[in-house]
């Protein structure tokens, strides 16, 4: 876990999550569908310039969500443990469950950005808003 948490990615999720973002962007290169561990396994981080998101595979699909859980603002999802079959992830440090298809809150109220996935070639592309 880290000791020091990025205060401009705390801020960007912060935004996001108070529905601050919502125009989609363009589709950006995430990294190599094969960089994505299995499914059930732990999510893959990306980092943009502003945004953290969790790639997650599940069962053959790849979902993006925000990296960042909204309880503490802790960059801590893809860490998480993945349950397949719920399609959930849960947060590593008090439990709060969200949909990895959604980014909902599955346990309570709440959610954590959700963003679109296209697979080319091999490649993950995700589309973040502003
Ligand atoms: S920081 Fe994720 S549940 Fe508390």
């Amino acid at each position: 876990m880290p000791d020091e948490f990025d205060e401009d990615l705390l801020e960007t999720a912060r935004r996001e999550l108070a529905g601050g973002a919502t125009a989609p962007r363009e589709f950006q290169f995430a990294c190599a569908l094969s960089e994505i561990p299995p499914a059930g396994g732990r999510g893959k981080v990306i980092r943009y310039e502003d945004t953290e998101v969790a790639l997650f595979h599940l069962t053959g699909e790849i979902f993006a969500i925000s990296n960042i859980c909204p309880h503490e603002l802790s960059p801590l999802l893809a860490a998480g443990t993945v349950n397949c079959q719920a399609r959930t992830v849960t947060c590593p440090l008090h439990g709060w469950t969200f949909g990895i298809d959604t980014g909902k809150r599955t346990d309570g109220p709440g959610a954590t950005p959700a963003y679109d996935v296209r697979i080319e070639s091999g490649e993950v592309w995700i589309r973040l808003r502003e």
